[in-house]
């Protein structure tokens, strides 16, 4: 095939380096990009004397037409072309002429990818923050709904004390609230460093405005070096980074859903909609969504050590092993958007079974903590209390009773302390509404939580 960069070679190459070099497949999806930073770039070679305002002005035009046919479908992108900046270069001189060979004036598809794929990543992170925003609405309404649905809150895996169901959702809303708080990060320091005009490596002749160039994209600076600016995918680095940490909140919110909803569990039940069947067994109702979300994650952990390693050892400046940066990339914007998604909608929908859960934390002395704080207030220090605590239990396991059932007389030949009123006490409800200290599982912390959660995504 012909190249347009036919110079120093005669621009016809094998069939297969053609497929090996070609990523018009990949970096179609960053025609608007594309467009908008040849648009900015045409109007500053313009304000800088280098074009005219009427070259600029073909430009612009013609930029625009084929942003608008592309969108509309009328023009097809040409999958044999090498790349979506030659696929819009050729078009643009085939439509306006010669004045469309004078884009590239002062720039190089080095800093044109830089620039295209950081727009993508900004604009990307912006729509993950928007979907978490929507994850964290419908977790806050939902704890919102469970402040005091009582279940069994776990260390080990093992009972450990009561927690409310509502309690259990803001833990997952404030992993959430990080994501977010970790991707307007990446998103400033993004904005900060437009690539553009850093040309090939090491900057142009011609006397270009890289901070106009900038301003009319939305950046907020410019990368400083153009060597640093052209091989730079830093951000690439924390973007999938935080992508990969959003995937793991999300399997391990998954891992759970998927516990709760075994028959051991029965603490939810998922409308059917959100399950499938089995093609043998008839009686299946299988929690597919959050084991595929589980699974993904895998993929998502693989494009971060993808793009790392494809980094690693790479000398200054651009070397066309950046290439592969973009399929790693889409991929994990695309398949965390959808995860998300789909959370948005399991969390909505997922059924609360309250007498499970409450049946389920009867069981294990869930109260134990708080006999022994019982008897602090009383006036025994923490540590006997734990002791004659831990002795009560050993003796209603003998004996098959819950710590809330053995009977007064029996309580009193382990401490004086113990009054009538240890029952109230020990009833489940008191142990988890008692619980009020900043971030615990009280009602009314619950609600604080919430409304802090609230206030974020109104931001
Ligand atoms: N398709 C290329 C990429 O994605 C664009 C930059 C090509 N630069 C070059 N000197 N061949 O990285």
């Amino acid at each position: 095939m012909d190249k347009l960069w036919a110079g120093r070679t005669a621009g016809t190459t094998a069939n297969l380096v053609d497929e090996i070099n070609s990523s018009i497949a990949v970096d179609r999806r960053l025609y608007k990009r594309d467009i908008a930073g040849s648009i900015a770039h045409a109007k500053m070679m313009a304000k800088q004397g280098i074009i005219t305002q009427q070259e600029a002005g073909a430009l612009v035009e013609g930029l625009e037409g084929i942003e608008a046919d592309i969108t509309s479908g009328a023009l097809a992108i040409d999958p044999t072309a090498e790349d979506i900046h030659m696929f819009v270069e050729t078009v643009l001189t085939a439509r306006i002429g010669d004045t469309g060979k004078m884009l590239h004036t002062a720039r190089s598809r080095n800093d044109q990818v830089a620039l295209d794929t950081k727009l993508y990543c900004i604009e990307e992170a912006e729509s993950v923050r928007d979907l978490i925003c929507e994850l964290l609405r419908v977790l806050a309404d939902k704890a919102e709904k469970n402040t005091g649905v009582i279940m069994p809150g776990y260390t080990h895996m093992q009972h450990a004390q009561p927690v409310s169901f509502g309690q259990h959702l803001m833990a997952y809303a404030m992993m959430f609230e990080r994501d977010i708080s970790r991707l307007d990060d990446c998103r400033t320091r993004m904005l900060e460093r437009s690539p553009i005009g850093s040309c090939a490596l090491a900057g142009t002749t011609f006397d270009i405005d890289r901070e106009y160039e900038a301003s009319l994209l939305g950046f907020t600076g410019i990368a400083m070096n153009s060597m640093d600016a052209v091989s730079d995918r830093d951000h690439f680095v924390e973007l999938m980074s935080d992508l990969a940490i959003i995937m793991m909140h999300i399997s391990r919110l998954s891992e759970e859903i998927i516990m709760w909803a075994t028959s051991e569990f029965g603490f939810i039940h998922l409308p059917d909609e959100y399950t499938t069947g089995s093609s043998i067994m008839p009686q299946k109702k299988n929690p597919d969504v959050a084991e595929l979300c589980r699974g993904k994650t895998g993929r998502v952990y693989g494009n971060l050590m993808s793009i790392l390693t494809t980094l690693k050892g790479m000398p200054l400046a651009y070397n066309k092993d950046i290439q592969e940066d973009k399929e790693p990339l889409f991929d994990s914007i695309e398949t965390v958007k959808l995860c998300i998604e789909a959370f948005i909608e399991i969390v909505d929908v997922m059924e609360v079974n309250e007498v499970s859960m409450y049946e389920s934390a009867k069981k294990g002395y869930i109260n134990a903590t708080d006999m022994a704080d019982y008897l602090v207030v009383k006036g025994m220090p923490f540590r006997d209390a734990y002791n004659v605590s831990g002795k009560i239990v050993s003796y209603c396991v003998g004996r098959g009773c819950p710590l809330e059932e053995l009977p007064l007389e029996e309580f009193k030949m382990f401490s004086d302390l113990i009054e009538d009123d240890i029952y109230h006490r020990l009833d489940l409800r008191t142990c988890m509404e008692k619980r009020n200290s900043a971030g615990g599982t009280s009602p009314e912390s619950v609600m604080k939580q919430i409304e802090y959660i609230r206030s974020k995504i109104e931001k």
